[in-house]
């Protein structure tokens, strides 16, 4: 296993990979280098057939406070043009696996960017969401102005960019940025839980699931049906689904390989 200075990667249980986020003393902010140790694991993941479904969290105070803004600093616009981040947000925005995000405490800025790059959220009670970037005199950069307005509307996604404003989990669950709100001691186990409920489904209609519902927000209503009929139609060729139907007929589990 690779050392990893600003995370720590474990296995929790079959087919489940947890990234914590560990800087704590710098409230897990995103350097460069625990984006791209991010982006490590996921792009080894996305390879790995053992890895079924990705967990990422921080610590019980904060899932990450942003950019970290003494690193962006030193950076003037040439800088920022050869910064290697967009390079890490690429392999985290393509991965293909089941990604969910086990939130508690602060998620701010690039923070709350990384969490909108999951495909679940899951926020303890405490959990608070923010774009503040606002408050420093620039805009979120790692699409926060886009992925926060595609998922609650316009009229909240101005509010939070416009003045910095946090939302706390109650109110991210009613607007729908995330999924589930727990007792803050429960997030990880319930992301966990899902997470190795999704693991036990084929991996192939998991990912072709997660592929069709992305492109939702990339293309018109009918180019999205068609995309979701021919990865329906692929997957009559999987042997997963020969298997699942078995499965139901036969009254028992289904045992899905992903082939
Ligand atoms: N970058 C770098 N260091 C950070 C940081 C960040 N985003 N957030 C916190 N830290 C550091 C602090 O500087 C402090 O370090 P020192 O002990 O060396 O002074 C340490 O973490 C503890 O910070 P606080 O004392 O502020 O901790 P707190 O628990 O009282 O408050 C917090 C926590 C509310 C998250 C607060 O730290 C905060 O507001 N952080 C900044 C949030 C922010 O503005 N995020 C947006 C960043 S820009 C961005 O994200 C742009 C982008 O997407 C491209």
């Amino acid at each position: 296993m690779t050392a990893y200075s600003d995370i720590l990667v474990e296995t929790p249980s079959d087919g489940v990979q947890l990234i914590k986020l560990n800087r704590p003393q710098a409230r897990n902010a995103l350097r460069n280098a625990l984006l791209r140790e991010v982006a490590d694991v996921l792009a080894h993941a996305a390879d790995d057939p053992q890895v079924r479904a990705v967990v990422i969290t921080g610590s019980s105070q904060v899932f990450a406070a942003g950019a970290d803004i003494k690193e962006m600093a030193a950076l003037d616009a040439v800088g920022l043009w050869k910064d290697p981040r967009p390079t890490y947000w690429r392999t985290i925005r393509t991965f293909p696996k089941p990604l969910i995000a086990a939130v508690n405490g602060y998620c701010l800025g690039g923070g709350m960017e990384l969490a909108m790059h999951a495909d679940i959220i899951i926020a303890g009670e405490d959990a608070q969401f923010g774009q503040p970037e606002i408050n420093l005199g620039i805009i979120p950069g790692a699409g926060g102005t886009q992925r926060l307005v595609r998922t609650v509307g316009k009229a909240l996604a101005m509010k939070m960019v416009l003045s910095g404003a946090f939302i706390r989990a109650r109110e991210a669950l009613a607007a729908g940025l995330v999924a589930e709100v727990t007792q803050p001691e429960l997030t990880l186990k319930r992301a966990t839980t899902l997470a190795e409920s999704i693991a036990g489904k084929s991996p192939v209609a998991v990912q072709l699931a997660k592929e069709a519902i992305l492109a939702g927000f990339e293309t018109s209503l009918s180019q999205g049906l068609e995309l979701e009929r021919k990865a329906f139609l692929f997957l009559a060729a999987s042997e997963d689904r020969q298997e699942g139907i078995n499965a139901f007929l036969e009254k028992r589990p289904p045992q899905f390989k992903g082939q």
